[in-house]
């Protein structure tokens, strides 16, 4: 079987289930040693580290809570404290993928609501991809990912309006920072997933009208986002930079 991110350190934030367990598993099947980071659930993100090493691959769980500034803190530390004896405090791979979304119409909307979307979906993509690039930058290699939402381009339904502001900020800040980094060897690209059913996005009773909106006629599947991040992280996208990928099932066509 092929490994293309064999020797590769990649870190994928909040992969203790959902989207994030399916591109930590991928990227391990790839090759890559994978830090699971999660943020409440020590025992799903041992699961997903089992599921892993199961396999004949490598992984360990970090836990931290991104929605702070210490938990960034705590992860980045660990990038040296707990893989710099076999890594050298290098990092290949980073994957940005913690999110979250509060439903409700805007205007009756919590006045931490602005809190909660972008301190998770992103201030720590905006540093954890800062120091990402520092590590990346002397070896001219890099992959920063970043998993941004349909919900980036347009506000397709109503009732995530702070969401569709985070998304359309990780969209803006993927082609900025491409821009700033493509010569190096370091590119930045982002996912923009469809309706995929995990407990962020469940299939509940919008579902069947979602589904309508899918040309392939169904929600996707956490694996196919997988797949998505595992072809940007490939040696071989080196000449993919600053593209926001849709993976809609032609929602968006
Ligand atoms: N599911 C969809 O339909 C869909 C569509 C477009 C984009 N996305 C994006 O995909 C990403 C993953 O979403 P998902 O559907 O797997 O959702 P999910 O709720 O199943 O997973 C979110 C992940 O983020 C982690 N997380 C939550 N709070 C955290 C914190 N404070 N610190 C660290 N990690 C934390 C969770 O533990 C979990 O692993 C998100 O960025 C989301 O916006 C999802």
């Amino acid at each position: 079987m092929s490994r293309p991110l064999e020797n590769k350190l990649a870190l994928v934030t909040g992969s203790s289930r959902g989207i994030g367990a399916a591109i930590a598993i991928r990227l391990a099947a790839d090759g890559a040693y994978v830090i699971v980071n999660y943020a409440a659930s020590p025992a799903r993100a041992e699961k997903v580290v089992k599921e892993i090493r199961n396999a004949g691959g490598n992984a360990e769980a970090v836990g931290a809570d991104l929605s702070t500034v210490q938990g960034i803190n705590k992860l980045i530390a660990s990038i040296d404290q707990v893989f710099g004896a076999s890594f050298g405090g290098r990092l290949d791979i980073l994957v940005n993928n913690a999110g979250t979304v509060v439903f409700g119409p805007f205007m009756e909307g919590a006045e931490d609501s602005y809190d909660k979307h972008f301190n998770l979906n992103v201030r720590p993509l905006i540093a954890l991809s800062k120091d990402a690039a520092r590590r990346m930058l002397p070896q001219k290699w890099g992959r920063i990912i970043n998993i941004g939402s349909i919900h980036g381009e347009s506000a397709p339904i109503p009732g995530v309006t702070m969401y569709v502001a985070t998304k359309f900020a990780v969209h803006g800040f993927t082609r900025g920072l491409s821009r700033e980094l493509g010569a190096t060897g370091v590119t930045v690209n982002a996912v923009q997933p469809g309706f995929i059913d995990t407990e962020l996005s469940p299939a509940n009773g919008q579902a069947e009208d979602m589904k309508k909106l899918t040309s392939v006629g169904r929600f996707g599947r956490v694996e196919e986002i997988a797949s998505a991040v595992a072809f940007l992280a490939h040696p071989e996208s080196a000449f993919i930079n600053g593209e926001n990928l849709t993976v809609d099932g032609g929602w968006s066509a």
